[in-house]
């Protein structure tokens, strides 16, 4: 069974679409086995999208997800890193499937609602990231 890091980002917790965006994993057969509501600083923020660094979006993406509050949380299921992208939709939400969370909520490429581990390998570290292993609770 497989674990993914997920993060509902600052312009969906500002409209209180928590709860929507968690009724869409777990229709989708991921189950919330930690979760936590927290405000990233600046450098948190710039150390967890640290691969993105030479990108040119680098700096407006640390900013706004240091802007508000977010919440992070380990959904578990068969496939889940992968369950969990579709479940997503594409990065920009002009391009994602119908039904998906950033078709339905997503404001643009940069404000697209929510983060979700791409392998196996970036999932245990962005999990190690946030968790501790007491608070995973399968
Ligand atoms: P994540 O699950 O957040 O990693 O999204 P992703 O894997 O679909 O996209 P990617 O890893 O390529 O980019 C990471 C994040 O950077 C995206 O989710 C967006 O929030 C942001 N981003 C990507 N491209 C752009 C862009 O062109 N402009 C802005 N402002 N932000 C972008
Ligand atoms: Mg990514």
């Amino acid at each position: 069974i497989e674990r993914t890091l997920s993060i509902i980002k600052p312009d969906a917790t500002r409209r209180n679409l928590t709860g929507k965006i968690n009724a869409k994993f777990e229709d989708a057969g991921l189950r919330i086995v930690a979760q936590k509501r927290i405000h990233l600083s600046p450098a948190q923020a710039g150390k967890f999208y640290e691969v993105h660094k030479e990108r040119p979006f680098y700096g407006e993406l640390v900013e706004f997800m240091a802007s508000e509050p977010v919440v992070v949380q380990v959904l578990e299921g068969e496939g889940a890193i992968a369950k969990n992208r579709e479940v997503m939709g594409a990065t920009n939400p002009a391009q994602a499937d119908e039904g998906t969370i950033r078709k339905e909520f997503a404001l643009s490429v940069g404000e697209n609602s929510v983060h979700g581990s791409d392998a196996p390998e970036t999932a245990a570290q962005e999990i190690a990231f946030f968790f501790s292993g007491l608070e995973l609770v399968g």
